[in-house]
C-alpha cells in the first residue's frame, strides 16, 4: 500500500483555526442558550462597500457579454499589476515583478515550493501558523519537538524586546517571514528595526518574506507599510500581500506577491522567473471577477473605502483594547493593527482561553497556538460587527477577581 508523505506525518493534527471552531462547537452544544460571540479567527464581517462591491458586480456582468467575457488571465490584468504599483509601491516595481494571487495565504503556501525542502526557516515568535506549518508540509522542518518544529527558528518577540527578534539569532542562508503590522501581536516594526533587518538579512544571505497583509491599518505616519520603503530590500525580500483585511476581501479572494528581479539565488539566477514558473505551472490566476473589484478598490473612491474599512475595524481594536486594560490587563496592538495581544503571566494560553468562553462566551485566539513564546497570551480580534464587540466587551469584565 502507499506510504504516508512523512511530511504529512510531522505536522500536529487540527491547524489552529479550525481546532478553535471545534472547541467553539463542543462549547455550543453543551450550552445551547449561550450567546457566542467571535473574536478569535481574523475574518471580516462587515459588507464591501458600495464601490468596490459595483467593480466586483459589474465584473461578473461582464463575464456574460461577448465583448466583455474573458477566460484565463495567468499573470493577472495588466492593468491592475500597474495600479498596485502606483498606489502601494509609488510605481516602483514593473507589472512583470507583481504577481496577482488568490490572497496572501495561499502564496505563502506555494512559496515554499519555491526554495524546498533543503532550506532553513526562521520565523518570528509568536507568528502566523502558515509559515511554520507550511515548511513542515514542504520537509523544511521536522518533527514536533513539544513546544516546537525541529529546524525551524524560533525568534523571540516579546515584551522584553519591544516585539522585535534579536537579529544575531538569524541563521544564515535561510528564509526569514516577517509580519508587519505582525499578526498575531499587532506590533509594528519601524523604519530603523526594518533597516536593521534588511542589513542583517544581506550580511546573512538571508531572504525575508515580508507579508504585509495589515499595512492597510497602519495609521502612524512615521511607520512603514512596506519592506520596500527600506534601501536594499530589492535585493532580500519578497513581499506578500492581500485585499482581504483593506477590502473586506477574505471570501473574494485576492492578493498579489511583489517579487524584484534584484532577488538573486547564491548561483546569480533569478528569483522572480522562478517565481513566474511556478506560478505558471501550478496556478491558473485569480479570479476575474475578483480582480475586476480590486481595481475599484484601487481608484480613488475604492481607496477611500478601504481607509474607511480599516477605520471601522481599528475603532473596533480600540474599544478592545481599552476593555482589555480597564480590566488592569497588559495589552499591545490594536492601535496599527486589529489585533489586541493581552498577557496572562503564569497562565496556560489554551486555559485562558476556555475561561474566557466559559464566563463570558466570547471566543479567543490562544497565543501559544502561535508559537512557543505566545504561551500565556491571548489575540483578540477586532474583526466583528460594532454590538457584539460592545456586547463582548461588556461581558469581558466578568473576568475581573
Ligand atoms: C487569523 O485569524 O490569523 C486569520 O485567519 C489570518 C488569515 O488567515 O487571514
Amino acid at each position: 500500500m502507499i506510504k504516508r508523505n512523512k511530511c504529512i506525518a510531522n505536522i500536529k493534527a487540527g491547524y489552529l483555526f479550525p481546532e478553535i471552531a471545534k472547541r467553539r462547537r463542543e462549547f455550543a452544544a453543551a450550552h445551547p442558550e449561550a450567546k457566542i460571540i467571535s473574536l478569535g479567527v481574523g475574518n471580516t464581517t462587515e459588507p464591501i462597500l458600495p464601490h468596490i462591491d459595483k467593480g466586483l458586480t459589474e465584473g461578473a456582468k461582464r463575464l456574460g457579454t461577448v465583448e466583455g467575457y474573458l477566460g484565463y488571465t495567468d499573470e493577472g490584468f495588466l492593468e491592475l499589476r500597474e495600479r498596485i504599483s502606483k498606489v502601494f509601491y509609488q510605481g516602483k516595481f514593473a507589472p512583470d515583478e507583481v504577481f496577482i494571487s488568490d490572497g496572501a495565504k495561499c502564496d505563502i503556501g506555494r512559496l515554499q515550493l519555491l526554495f524546498g525542502a533543503g532550506t532553513k526557516v526562521a520565523v518570528q515568535d509568536p507568528s502566523y501558523p502558515v509559515y511554520v506549518d507550511g515548511s513542515v508540509l514542504i520537509g523544511a522542518a521536522n518533527g514536533w519537538t513539544g513546544t516546537g518544529y525541529e529546524g525551524i527558528a524560533y525568534l523571540p518577540c516579546t515584551a522584553e524586546n519591544n516585539y522585535f527578534p534579536d537579529l544575531s539569532k538569524l541563521p544564515s542562508d535561510s528564509i526569514f517571514y516577517f509580519c508587519s503590522p505582525n499578526n498575531p501581536t499587532g506590533a509594528v516594526a519601524n523604519r530603523v528595526q526594518l533597516t536593521e533587518l534588511v542589513k542583517a538579512a544581506k550580511e546573512k544571505g538571508t531572504v525575508i518574506i515580508f507579508d504585509a497583509a495589515y499595512a492597510e491599518y497602519v495609521r502612524d505616519p512615521n511607520l512603514p507599510k512596506s519592506i520596500f520603503e527600506i534601501e536594499g530590500a530589492r535585493e532580500c525580500a519578497i513581499e506578500v500581500n492581500s485585499f482581504s483585511k483593506p477590502a473586506g476581501f477574505t471570501g473574494v479572494r485576492l492578493g498579489w506577491t511583489i517579487v524584484p528581479k534584484e532577488l538573486k539565488y547564491a548561483g546569480g539566477e533569478s528569483v522572480n522567473a522562478d517565481w513566474a514558473r511556478i506560478c505558471g505551472t501550478i496556478f491558473n490566476g485569480a479570479s476575474n471577477i475578483a480582480q475586476w473589484g480590486a481595481l475599484a478598490a484601487l481608484d480613488d473612491e475604492g481607496v477611500k473605502e478601504m481607509k474607511e474599512l480599516c477605520d471601522f475595524y481599528l475603532g473596533s481594536a480600540k474599544l478592545i483594547r481599552e476593555a482589555v486594560q480597564s480590566l488592569g490587563i497588559a495589552c499591545v496592538g490594536g492601535d496599527n493593527s486589529p489585533y489586541i495581544w493581552a498577557r496572562f503571566p503564569g497562565r496556560d494560553s489554551w486555559e485562558v482561553f476556555a475561561e474566557i468562553l466559559e464566563k463570558c462566551q466570547v471566543v479567543t485566539t490562544p497565543g501559544s497556538g502561535f508559537g512557543p513564546a505566545g504561551q500565556s497570551f491571548i489575540r483578540f480580534s477586532a474583526f466583528g460587527h460594532r454590538a457584539d464587540i460592545e456586547e463582548a466587551c461588556r461581558r469581558l469584565a466578568r473576568l475581573k477577581g
